[in-house]
């Protein structure tokens, strides 16, 4: 099958790189990788901090699933990214995990960002899935703190983590892929039970900043769909998108 690579010293976004890459009709299944980002794009229209010594990469694939399983992307993407750095750290639940919906923390700290995004042309559906992983920068944040992956192990290069991280994509991708023809409820089964296994948090105090404000309560999980499940005491809250944050023990 085999995956192509374009690898760049600087571009503006690897993601916007990816998606333009789409637009010219450019063979999938394709990797854009940068060492530095100029306009690096994070979720909710936020900026991503870019400077050189993390890694930025984003795969293109064209015709993955139907839009509505797109998102499933997102946690299968979440669940390789676990993986990888597992192996690369030796870290695990609770200290390395992953949280909701699509970032990996390490001590409660943000150690990848992950912007997926999707653009239809005729019956055809391209996909984005942009990683950005604090190798050996720790970018500044005001909203959360952020991890490196130096702090865990500092002989890690750039090449070590695409390479650990592009193969443990390829084999949950082929996992989930397994399942196509399936309902998107059931194909998300298996996935939601692995996202489980590798997340933080489960049972704890936490708050969601939704657009209209912040809700408070204790967090139990995801549903079939991937949405949060936070109980308010009030009943349970099921959340579709938004910042989930734990408060500091
Ligand atoms: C987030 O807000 O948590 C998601 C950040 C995603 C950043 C990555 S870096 C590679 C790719 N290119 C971009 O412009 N954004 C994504």
């Amino acid at each position: 099958k085999g995956y192509r690579l374009v690898w760049q010293a600087e571009t503006g976004s690897t993601n916007e790189d990816a998606m333009q890459a789409a637009r010219e009709g450019a063979e999938t299944p394709c990797w854009y990788v940068a060492r530095q980002q100029q306009a690096g794009r994070g979720r909710h229209g936020r900026q991503w901090l870019s400077p050189a010594g993390n890694l930025y990469a984003s795969l293109l694939l064209k015709n993955p699933c139907s839009m509505v399983e797109a998102p499933q992307l997102g946690f299968v993407t979440g669940i390789a990214l676990y993986d990888a750095l597992k192996t690369l750290t030796g870290a695990q639940v609770p200290d390395l995990a992953l949280k909701w919906p699509n970032d990996v923390l390490f001590n409660g700290q943000k150690l990848v960002g992950l912007l997926l995004e999707s653009q239809c042309m005729g019956d055809q559906v391209h996909i984005v899935i942009g990683c950005g992983i604090n190798v050996s920068h720790r970018p500044d944040n005001p909203q959360y703190p952020v991890a490196m992956l130096h702090d865990l192990n500092p002989d890690l290069s750039l090449s070590d983590v695409f390479s650990a991280f592009s193969l443990s994509f390829d084999h949950v991708l082929s996992v989930w892929q397994e399942t196509r023809g399936l309902s998107a409820i059931e194909r998300f089964h298996p996935i939601r039970e692995l996202w489980l296994e590798r997340a933080g948090g489960i049972g704890k105090s936490a708050s969601v900043n939704l657009p209209n404000g912040k809700i408070n309560g204790s967090f139990i999980g995801i549903d079939a769909l991937g949405r949060l499940e936070l109980d308010t005491g009030n009943g349970i809250k099921l959340i579709d998108a938004g910042d989930l944050f734990f408060p500091k023990a």
